[in-house]
């Protein structure tokens, strides 16, 4: 039967969702992507990356200059904080890059259909009553904030990723529950503002998943920048008391409980695959242990005609590998070679400074093989160094045989960007004598990334 609504029908405009509409249309089939909510852009541009990242832009602007780190440049004054400002401007950021989808979807002419979708067939889905047909269905869902039982998030005092964005005051003491990517960016940002924040991770150490080197020298510098952390330490119980909140806490190993006193408590233990309500039993499809959508490489679920992408399919939970995920589903759709390399996606943490990495830790690099580890501290490096920013290194692993780039993790002030070059010399196959021979310019951050390939080599200048 021919009389499809649209080749192509994206549930959700997150990262995933909407870059894979635009894709599509732009690959000339009649394309229309469900959405739900007010605006277009899913969590990312709604409540997560974008309004996540204007917080943290905030409140380093006024670290730096009400804490006196720009002294010894001769600025100085007195600097205050207006909270309700800086949320303006949160807002203001949100809405302008929302506005952007918009016009972006009007502009490929993609219709934006307006509601909740669900299946009620493989190949038909109800958005707010209207039922739609379409050839094919990519489901781009997103995920959402895993709840920590026993625990009701009020958005007011026990908040999470979302209700944290929006506080209108400075917490007295905030107590992160979560040392992953969420509690150290949104409690970096309430801490420069004169919180005290407190981090309880149920791991014995911060940042799962990031090279274990890394994950520890991160450590350090939030403890110096004023973090405390209870490690290898689970929350049994939160309880709101008017204006205060208990957070009941014992060893994960087991122990003594014991009880610390917070203003506000951010619950941040981990986000979980969007599909419920969505009905995809009627399309046939089910999920795997973890919730989630399983996919071949190319996207296809086990249904035909039906795809997915992003948050709700395993991988990382990030909006550049959904991103990426979108252009290549509607490759693959239109007929065309729609692929990601999954071995090679970034990550960053933007706090101050920045974490990121690319490609295996250290570890698995070791389980794998015989390596080569290069390392060069970025106080050594004279532009960190000039600006004042000492802290962090770079470190590059190759395979010991053959001299590739298994994996780079830095820390710097410009991490998330630098991390990019990295990415993409290992796209293309480098060694780090490329890297080593690859002229950088001076005096910039990324030398420490070429002294570090230099270090594999065993021959480094600067230090
Ligand atoms: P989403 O962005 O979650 O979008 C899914 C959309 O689908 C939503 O808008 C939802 O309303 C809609 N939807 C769901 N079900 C239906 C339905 N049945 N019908 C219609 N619509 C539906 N990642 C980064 O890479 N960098 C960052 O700096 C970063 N910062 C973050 C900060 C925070 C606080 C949070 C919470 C997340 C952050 N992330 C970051 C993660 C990033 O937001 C996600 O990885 C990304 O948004 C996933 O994109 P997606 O398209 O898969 O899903
Ligand atoms: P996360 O997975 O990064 O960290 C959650 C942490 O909570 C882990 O360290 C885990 O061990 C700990 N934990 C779990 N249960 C616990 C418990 N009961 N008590 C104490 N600790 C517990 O998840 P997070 O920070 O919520 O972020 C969700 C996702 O959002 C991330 O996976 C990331 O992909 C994405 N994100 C990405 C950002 C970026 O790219 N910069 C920024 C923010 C979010």
């Amino acid at each position: 039967m021919a009389d499809y609504d649209y080749d192509v029908l994206v549930i959700g405009a997150g990262p995933g969702g909407y870059v894979a509409a635009i894709r599509a249309a732009q690959l000339g089939l009649r394309t229309a992507c469900a959405e739900s909510r007010e605006t277009l852009g899913g969590t990312c541009l709604n409540v997560g990356c974008i309004p996540s990242k204007a917080l943290l832009h905030a409140s380093e602007l006024f670290e730096e200059a009400a804490h006196g780190h720009m002294a010894k440049w001769g600025i100085t004054g007195q600097f205050n904080i207006d909270i309700p400002t800086m949320q303006k401007g949160r807002v203001e950021a949100v809405e302008g890059l929302t506005k952007g989808i918009e016009f972006l979807f009007k502009k490929n002419k993609v219709t934006w259909l307006k509601g909740l979708a669900k299946f009620t067939g493989a190949d038909t889905v109800d958005v707010a009553g209207q039922a739609v047909r379409a050839k094919n269905i990519v489901i781009a869902t997103g995920s959402s904030v895993t709840p920590l039982p026993g625990v009701t998030v009020d958005q007011e005092r026990i908040v999470d990723s979302t209700g944290a964005l929006e506080l209108g005051e400075v917490p007295s003491h905030l107590v992160v529950i979560g040392g992953g990517v969420i509690g150290l960016e949104l409690g970096s940002v309430w801490r420069r503002l004169g919180a005290q924040v407190t981090v309880v991770e149920y791991l014995d150490q911060i940042l799962p998943g990031m090279d274990e080197e890394i994950r520890k020298e991160s450590n350090k510098i939030f403890k110096k920048q004023g973090f405390a952390y209870k490690l290898g330490t689970k929350v049994t119980g939160v309880q709101r008391n008017g204006d205060a909140v208990t957070v009941t806490v014992e060893p994960a190993k087991g122990g003594a409980a014991e009880t610390i006193e917070a203003s506000h408590v951010l619950v941040s233990i981990g986000r979980r695959p969007n599909t419920g309500g969505l009905g995809l039993e009627a399309a046939g499809l089910q999920l795997n242990a973890k919730g989630q959508i399983e996919t071949d490489h190319s996207f296809r679920t086990s249904v035909p005609g039906v795809w997915a992408i992003g948050d709700v399919i395993p991988g990382p939970m990030l909006a550049h590998k959904a991103e990426d995920e979108g252009i290549a589903v509607a490759e693959n759709i239109a007929g065309l070679t729609g692929i990601v390399n999954h071995n090679i996606i970034p990550s960053v943490v933007y706090t101050t400074p920045e974490i990121a990495g690319v490609g295996l830790t250290e570890e698995q690099a070791r389980a794998g093989g015989e390596i080569k580890v290069g390392k060069f501290p970025m106080m050594a490096n004279s532009r960190a160094k000039t600006n004042g920013e000492p802290d962090g290194l770079v470190k590059v692993i190759a395979d010991a045989k053959t001299d590739r780039v298994l994996g780079v993790w830095m820390i710097n002030n410009l991490a998330g960007t630098m991390i990019a070059q990295a990415a993409q010399a290992m796209e293309f196959g480098a060694t780090s004598e490329d890297i080593a021979y690859t002229c950088h310019a001076h005096p910039t951050h990324a030398e420490a990334f070429k002294e570090a390939a230099m270090a594999v080599q065993g021959k480094p200048i600067h230090i």
